[in-house]
């Protein structure tokens, strides 16, 4: 069962299908976790903020902006103390990307440390007697990609930090060493995977007590196998996890359990630095990740398309809403259609984000209806939350960053690397392993983004940054699989559009649309807009929204740093300048 299903059913209980309006006027639900003490997710400060999604990496990065540190050596603190204290999400062990604004040259750099399909894999690799398994690209070693973090990492720090390579990494070697309390988000990961996790005990002793219990909410975790893989990157630079010792326990950690990674695969392992997408929308310039990351390319088209709507100012108002929705729908189509590794397809990338095709597209748009299914993008008619991290960063001399890096789904592929404490990602998931099926996210796929040897898997992860007259307004990202997507849609709407209060636009009520299924979901059974939206034809559904939005937003005097009270993780800034007014 693929996960968007699963959530669903675990979340809705079946009662929620093709909800009618008048269920609607019923008794409500919220989906969204409750809010404790809303306001220290927020933090404003005068010189820099880092917001990532749990507490001790923002410290720690803002600790690290405090030694003097710029937002590319607090973001490699941050990234890695993540991988410390949320190994369910990222880690060493999987990739990601990352947008990087350079202050003083006024350029952004795009990172892609995505991870890559292994040498012998092919397009029939999860077949089993004709039958594509789709469990095989979830867990085990097939479903291991080569991983990109450590190389994504270097790179970072190598091209912007400014500290010493083994400063930005010693707070997060020494948390793994000396032990930190479990936070409740992982606490309910591994309650949630425990009996999987019974089938893969090497994982599982990790966070178990002596006794074999798995360790609760505040238990100390001490991570002395992965204190020493980090120890060994500090001194030697990430070379030994790409050809050596590291490399080495991995692909026999893979290859234990029938996967196919090589020592080929590590060793050839590249970093691909790339142009970001760049759009423009109501005064503000959008720098965001390009493919293998679907996310630039479908956030860009979504806004292009809204230029041509007339599009309420009020964002509850049904109309909008509508609007709104259908134009993430075709941009979610054209995901489908289009987008995969453009190092190995062609991606019309141009035409994408033209203004006159945004302009066709909206005229489409019908403002009292849905269309057909395969009126959405060019799409011809023939045919929860666990993985996934990010950190936004705004320093005090104004240099941004934004990072998302994953492992994919709740620990990855559960292949464990015990000797270094590894968790190796499931990233060939992500891969359309029968080219026109959903994938585990639902999301449908063709050729485009099938499994070739090298290849790399397309992305929702959208880490972006947002310029006003070159000036930074705003970091932004999330984790959610295809609600990254709408997350970060939504919240640059809310807060640059229609000037919401940033933490109030995070703790809103979340909508969701992928084109298909053809569901807008929406975080509570009771909104004041569903009925509406009904009415023009929208298979309302409500549920669970497992994206987790991070922002650091900039204006004229401060850094204002919002983390996602979803996922629990709280802002940090440095310590406030005394010299500054
Ligand atoms: O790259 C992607 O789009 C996915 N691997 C992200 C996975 C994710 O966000 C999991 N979180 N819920």
């Amino acid at each position: 069962m693929d996960l968007f299903r699963h959530c669903f059913t675990i979340v809705t209980f079946g009662l929620l299908i093709a909800l009618s309006a008048s269920v609607w006027a019923e008794e409500s639900v919220d989906f969204r976790p409750h809010f404790d003490q809303v306001e220290q997710y927020r933090v404003t400060s005068d010189g820099g903020v880092v917001a990532a999604d749990e507490p001790l990496a923002s410290q720690i990065g803002a600790d690290v902006l405090d030694a003097g540190g710029n937002a590319a050596d607090a973001g490699v603190a941050a990234m890695l103390t993540l991988s410390v204290t949320n190994p369910a999400s990222s880690g060493l062990g999987g990739g990601g990307f990352c947008l990087y604004r350079d202050a003083a040259t006024e350029q952004t750099t795009a990172l892609d440390f995505r991870e890559t399909a292994p040498g012998a894999a092919h397009r029939d690799l999860y077949a089993v007697d004709g039958e594509v398994d789709h469990s095989l690209a979830r867990h085990g070693g097939l479903a291991v990609a080569t991983p990109g973090e450590p190389a994504g990492l270097w790179s970072l720090h190598g091209r912007f930090g400014e500290l010493q390579w083994s400063e930005v990494i010693e707070p997060a070697r020494k948390l793994a060493a000396q032990g930190h309390p479990i936070s409740a988000p992982l606490a309910n990961h591994l309650r949630n995977m425990e009996d999987t996790l019974d089938d893969w005990p090497e994982l599982r002793q990790v966070f178990s007590d002596e006794e074999g219990q798995l360790l609760e909410e505040g238990d100390i975790l001490v991570r002395e196998d992965l204190a020493r893989a980090l120890a060994i990157l500090a001194e030697e630079g990430v070379r030994p996890f790409y050809a050596g010792e590291i490399a080495d326990a991995i692909v026999d950690a893979v290859q234990r359990h029938d996967g196919i990674l090589s020592t080929e695969d590590l060793s050839s392992y590249a970093l691909i630095p790339r142009e970001p997408v760049v759009g423009e929308f109501e005064g503000y310039e959008i720098h965001a990740m390009p493919p293998p990351s679907s996310g630039g390319i479908a956030l860009i088209q979504a806004l292009n398309i809204l230029t041509h709507l007339d599009a309420e100012a009020d964002r509850h108002d049904p109309a909008y809403l509508h609007l709104v929705v259908e134009a993430l729908k075709h941009a979610f189509a054209d995901r489908a259609h289009w987008l995969g590794d453009a190092d190995f397809i062609e991606i019309p990338t141009d035409k994408l984000l033209s203004d006159e095709y945004a302009e066709k597209l909206a005229s489409r748009i019908d403002p009292d209806s849905v269309l057909d299914t395969y009126a959405y993008g060019t799409t011809p008619p023939d045919h929860e939350m666990a993985g996934t991290a990010h950190v936004s960063i705004i320093d005090g001399h104004d240099n941004m960053l934004a990072c998302t890096t994953t492992i994919n789904t709740r620990f990855g592929s559960l292949v464990f690397v015990p000797e270094y404490g590894l968790i190796l990602n499931n990233e060939m998931a992500d891969f359309n392993v029968e080219p026109g099926e959903p994938n585990i996210f639902g999301l449908i796929g063709n050729e485009q983004n099938a499994v070739e040897a090298k290849k790399r898997p397309l992305s929702s992860m959208s880490p972006t940054l947002v310029l006003e007259n070159g000036r930074p307004a705003l970091s932004i990202g999330a984790s959610g699989g295809p609600m990254i997507i709408s997350g970060v849609f939504f919240a640059i709407l809310d807060i640059l559009i229609h000037d919401v209060d940033p933490l109030d636009a995070i703790t809103s009520h979340r909508i969701h649309h992928q084109w298909i299924p053809e569901t807008l979901f929406v975080e509570a059974d009771h909104l004041p807009f569903a009925d509406e939206l009904v009415a023009r034809g929208h298979s309302v559904e409500a549920r669970r929204i497992f994206s987790a939005v991070q922002l650091v937003f900039r204006n004229d005097d401060d850094w204002i740093g919002v983390t996602d009270p979803r996922k629990g993780g709280i802002p940090a800034a440095p310590d406030p300048d005394p010299d500054r007014q």
